[in-house]
């Protein structure tokens, strides 16, 4: 066993006991040994062995997930890297001003595969023989949530390259860190990886590839000991539904190069409509990130972290929904919301 510095060493009372559950589990309690008993947190000792240090390639705005996590990681006592799209930006700035000494910012686009050398080479060189105790891949970019035939390719292609392709490289990239310190991988999906929300085919599919990624790594790392978490948050006010600006401007480039046809089907009021589906964020999700915050914190520092989390109102009973309802009923639901939302496309709405 090898010494850590009481710098990495998280405050074992800060630990959260409270037991994490997947969908499954909470529709069958029985399904989930823990349940019902306070959660075991890890024992000082085992915290020695495993060394407490946290990389973190998170983003760079001063709000979301990334941001609140950092500040609640650091201050529990982790060793705090934080990967930031922006090293000179405000949110990297802001992290610097108000977090311990312990925590280091790292220049780290995700889809730059250089860049994530880089910040692995920098991680060794800090961490050393103390090695690193788990990752939390948290980098994500919605687009332009639109009915899927209008999406562009170009969309379809950043989301894969951001969310997708990114915490593949980045796990593959630093697992060797992992393995050696049997610790944790932690990827935030997201409900729309299971829950089928029209309007996110390209974002969706994305999450769904990165939670079916993390099943499998669940499975193939357990014989290193290393345990894998996914997270799928429901709706937060975060800043990824960018701003009214970034809809208008993202909605003329759609709109300029939409073929024709697809004008002439689905129509200019059709498709002006969509970004409602931006101000239902906005008016229906909460601003309040603790479950989330909880949930992660659960994951890197329980000693039998679930292998999914539900954070987020109503999370647990959607995707109870998705697994267990007819899709019949589902395709239903969904179709209803549409309609009422957005409308019809002008050529199922003119009559003929
Ligand atoms: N908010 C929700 O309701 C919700 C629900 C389900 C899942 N999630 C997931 O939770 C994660 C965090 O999202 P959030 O809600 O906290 O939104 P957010 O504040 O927008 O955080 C996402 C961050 O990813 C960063 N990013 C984008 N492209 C990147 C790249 N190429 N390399 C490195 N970083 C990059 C952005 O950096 P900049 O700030 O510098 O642009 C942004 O700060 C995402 O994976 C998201 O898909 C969110």
């Amino acid at each position: 066993m090898r010494k850590l510095s009481a710098l990495t060493f998280p405050p074992i009372s800060l630990l959260s006991k409270l037991p994490r559950t997947s969908p499954l589990q909470r529709a069958w309690p029985s399904l989930n040994s823990t349940r019902g008993s306070p959660c075991s947190v890890i024992s000082p000792a085992a915290l020695v062995c495993a060394h407490a240090v946290l990389l973190w390639p998170f983003a760079g705005g001063d709000s979301g997930f990334g941001h609140g996590l950092a500040k609640h990681l650091d201050k529990l006592g982790f060793t705090v890297f934080a990967g930031v799209l922006d090293e000179k930006g405000s949110g990297a700035e802001e992290l610097r001003r108000s977090c311990s000494k312990r925590l280091s910012v790292l220049q780290m686009d995700v889809t730059n595969p250089q860049q994530i050398k880089d910040a692995h080479s920098k991680v060794v060189e800090k961490v050393q023989d103390k090695g690193l105790w788990a990752v939390i891949n948290n980098a994500g970019i919605l687009g332009f949530p639109m009915d899927g035939e209008l999406i562009p390719m170009a969309d379809y292609k950043s989301c894969m390259a951001v969310n997708f392709f990114g915490a593949v490289e980045v796990t593959k990239t630093f697992l060797p860190l992992l393995r050696k310190s049997k610790g944790r991988l932690v990827n935030i999906s997201s409900i729309g990886g299971v829950f089928p929300m029209q309007q996110l085919a390209a974002y969706s599919s994305s999450k769904a590839a990165l939670t079916m990624f993390s099943s499998v790594m669940r499975q193939e790392l357990s014989k290193w000991g290393v345990k894998v978490s996914v997270i799928q948050p429901g709706g937060f006010r975060t800043n990824i539904a960018g701003t009214s600006e970034s809809w208008d401007q993202k909605e003329k480039v759609i709109l300029d190069h939409l073929p024709p046809e697809l004008q002439e089907d689905y129509g200019r009021d059709y498709i002006l409509q969509q970004k409602n589906f931006l101000r239902g964020i906005g008016i229906f999700s909460t601003s309040d990130i603790t479950p989330l915050i909880r949930d992660v914190e659960h994951a890197v520092s329980a000693k039998s972290p679930s292998a999914f989390y539900a954070p987020g109102k109503l999370t647990s009973l959607f995707l109870n929904i998705a697994f267990f309802f007819p899709t019949s009923f589902l395709d239903y639901f969904e179709k209803k919301q549409n309609i009422q939302k957005k409308g019809m496309p002008r050529a199922l709405s003119t009559p003929k």
